[in-house]
């Protein structure tokens, strides 16, 4: 071991002595264990129901201070309001653009935040060159796009709206007659086929507004949906735009759960609730019916302050045009923080492991990723938690044992976890080590709502963030395992 990492690990220890003696390990764990905290934030409070809670954003006003600090404040996921669309990204063909989105994007990462990614293909926003195409010429771009975008996206994205808007508002629940529809009905299938092939960490998304309620034309995305899922076409998502006047459909809640019941998680997308007595109440409302379908993992709302929305003149959004709280924002966290812990489906973690791919873990506690502390590629190197980065020494592949477990190996070091000197005691160092297939090094990964637990095969005690401490540099051990939060680790696919 270095001396820097003996240094740190001295009061790592004598923390977990005292911890230890004085009995005070039941106590944390019995904090940690209870019912989901009053968050003081939305994307906080959203986070202890196992949900997102996220905004539109505009890279244009991410230079406006107000804006981007009430945006990195209050939420922890993200939509680019324009700037994934395609006319933004490929406004020539062949040629691709992603200095905004980018912006977007990277800040959010850098942040642990969530990014939505909309939207591949719409039929509005196309640019010029795709408006003036047709048949199979326009088939080819169209699945390029979907490809090239979701590629250079890939592992950054928590959920894309592959397909946006494509249902009619005729009553009848027929697709929306446009360019792309007309190169064929299977042109939704194939996009969702080339988002998977591009990106296969990336949870897919339909999305349309209007199908808030259960009426012809959602009920027309829902055969659509439950078609899909019949005939094998990957999807996993159904995004509900929830542009709402005054009032919240009755059968809000019903309608999104019919949807969770075909096996799709559900989100609500790009909301915004026009100005009026009842606004607040509204808002409410939707927090409710979303906390009340296991499988609705997030809201997003569609801009920070009443003057960024599109809506011009309805007020629709949290804050008001000085970046104010407004009665609508008091009643979303008062609904949130009422709301208890029942799911949110899988919360964008993998729900299984991919050997061939490189995870960040995010603790469920924390938020923060497991980390080789100081870029250290040393044997005995200490691991600790560390705010999310991406880096290689937050990444991390699972190799199998052949048994069934898994040795999880840093992409930095090419070591593996270790249970230092085989200790099977509460709070025994976890180090990286080279890889020899020890019983130490070797860990049963089980994976529930999107969180995995990793159980070290030799000691029977789980990798836990010690003492759920919520600090960069936190030592992470073995403990024994009772489902804390602090050694629950969401899977996030990077590469
Ligand atoms: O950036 C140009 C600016 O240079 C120009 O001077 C100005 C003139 O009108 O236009 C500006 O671009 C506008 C862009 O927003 C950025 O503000 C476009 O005209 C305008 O059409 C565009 O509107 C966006 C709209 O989608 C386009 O359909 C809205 O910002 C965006 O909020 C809205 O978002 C959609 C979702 O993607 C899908 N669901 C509906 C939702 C609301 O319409």
């Amino acid at each position: 071991m270095t001396t820097h990492t003996t240094a740190r690990r001295g009061w790592a220890r004598r923390a977990a002595a005292l911890l230890a003696t004085a009995g005070l390990a039941a106590t944390t764990a019995l904090a940690l264990a209870a019912p989901a905290h009053a968050g003081t934030t939305l994307g906080q409070s959203a986070a202890e129901r196992g949900r997102y809670f996220g905004a539109a954003i505009a890279a244009g006003r991410m230079s406006d201070s107000t804006y981007l600090g009430i945006f990195n404040r209050e939420f922890n996921s993200v939509t680019a309001e324009n700037e994934m669309k395609w006319d933004a990204t490929e406004p020539n063909q062949g040629q691709f653009s992603y200095a905004n989105g980018d912006r977007i994007v990277n800040h959010a990462i850098s942040r642990g935040m969530k990014v939505r990614g909309h939207a591949l293909l719409w039929h509005a926003q196309q640019p010029g060159w795709a408006q003036n195409m047709s048949g199979q010429s326009l088939r080819n771009a169209a699945i390029n796009h979907v490809t090239r975008v979701a590629t250079y996206y890939r592992g950054k994205i928590h959920s894309w709206d592959v397909v946006n808007e494509a249902f009619a508002d005729d009553g009848r629940g027929s697709r929306r007659d446009s360019n792309l529809q007309r190169t064929g009905t299977d042109w939704i299938e194939a996009a969702f086929r080339a988002a998977r092939a591009a990106d296969p960490g990336a949870k897919l998304c339909y999305n349309d507004y209007n199908t808030d309620s259960i009426n012809a034309k959602s009920t027309g995305v829902y055969n659509m949906v439950r078609d899909f899922k019949a005939r094998g076409v990957p999807i996993d998502c159904v995004g509900f735009q929830s542009h709402f006047g005054t009032t919240i459909p009755s059968d809000y809640r019903a309608n999104l759960q019919r949807f969770a019941d075909l096996g799709v998680d559900v989100q609500i997308t790009e909301l915004d609730i026009e100005q009026g007595s009842n606004q607040a109440n509204a808002y409410r409302q939707v927090v409710e019916a979303c906390l009340a379908v296991s499988r609705c993992t997030g809201i997003t709302v569609w801009g920070i302050r009443d003057t960024d929305s599109w809506r011009g003149g309805a007020n629709p959004l949290l804050f008001d045009g000085s970046g104010n709280k407004k009665a609508a924002y008091t009643a979303t966290l008062n609904a949130l923080n009422a709301g208890n812990n029942n799911g949110g489906g899988d919360n964008g973690g993998s729900t299984s492991i991919d050997t061939n791919a490189w995870y960040v873990l995010v603790n469920r506690s924390s938020g923060k990723a497991l980390d080789v502390y100081n870029l250290s590629t040393a044997d005995g190197a200490d691991i600790v938690q560390w705010s999310r980065n991406n880096g290689n020494q937050q990444q991390w592949q699972f190799v199998a044992s052949g048994n069934g477990n898994y040795r999880v190996k840093s992409r930095l070091s090419g070591k593996v976890l270790d249970v230092y000197a085989k200790s099977t005691a509460n709070g025994g160092e976890v180090v990286q080590w080279p890889d020899l297939n020890g019983t130490n090094q070797q860990w049963a990964v089980a994976i529930s709502n999107g969180y995995a637990t990793l159980r070290n095969v030799n000691s029977g005690k789980v990798l836990e963030v010690q003492g759920g401490s919520a600090a960069d540099g936190a030592n992470v051990v073995q403990y024994d395992g009772w489902n804390g939060s602090n050694q629950q680790w969401q899977l996030v696919r990077v590469g």
